[in-house]
């Protein structure tokens, strides 16, 4: 890779990091949802979320993070919270088919909305095809950052299949292809303590159709 070429990745590198630093330090003064009820119903509004098909109604403080609100509200509790700070993806959920760490979004913004978590991917009778190369490629270990893993890899497939670039796409004028190094850097967002990358990533490529 040339100078010019590394100086540009690494300028969006720090803009990226920049601006994910900037949300994460706005939303980490929010309360967690105990400090909010203590807050009182001064600040509540209502607001219907539509989650994994189901309209649910709820009455939330409007610091209310979304992962709060689908974990300590809906009781969901698929949906991971790993640093609430927007740095490892544990929370990731598809809100409109496209993924978000639900930990810097507040729930507020998202009346209307359609949001699937884990448990509206698939069902243990029905996996979804993403839940299933996970179990057979033994793409996770503790499984604690799998159900943002999971999220996360079926919204990386349909952006390859939308032609969404990535950073390490060569060619922007091209159409992205579900190589081994378009989906890491894709999922670069999703940390996993227990280093089950590789596994993952084979995961994916069943799914996508390129498995070796
Ligand atoms: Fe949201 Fe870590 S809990 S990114
Ligand atoms: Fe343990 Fe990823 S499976 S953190």
């Amino acid at each position: 890779m040339d100078s010019d070429k590394e100086l540009a990745i690494s300028r969006r590198g720090i803009l990226a990091g920049t601006a994910i630093s900037a949300a994460a330090a706005a939303t980490s003064t929010l309360p967690n949802s105990a400090a909010a009820a203590r807050a009182g119903a001064n600040s509540a509004m209502p607001i219907m979320l539509k989650v994994n098909g189901q309209s649910r109604p709820l009455s939330l403080d409007t610091r209310t993070t979304l992962l709060d609100a689908l974990r300590e509200h809906l009781h969901l509790t698929g949906t991971k919270k790993g640093c609430d700070h927007g740095q490892c993806g544990a929370c990731t959920v598809l809100v409109n088919g496209r993924r978000i760490n639900s930990c810097l979004s507040l729930a507020i913004m998202h009346d209307g909305d359609e949001i699937t978590t884990i448990e509206g991917l698939g069902t243990p009778d029905k996996l979804h095809p993403m839940q299933a190369a996970f179990v057979k490629h033994d793409g996770y270990q503790c499984g604690y950052c799998t159900p943002g893993q999971i999220c996360s890899a079926v919204a990386v497939l349909e952006e390859i299949a939308r032609g969404v670039p990535s950073h390490v796409q060569e060619d922007l004028t091209a159409a992205p292809r579900a190589t081994n190094l378009e989906m890491r850097e894709r999922m670069s967002g999703n940390i996993c303590r227990c280093g089950a990358y590789s596994n993952i990533a084979e995961a994916m490529a069943e799914v996508a159709g390129v498995a070796g």
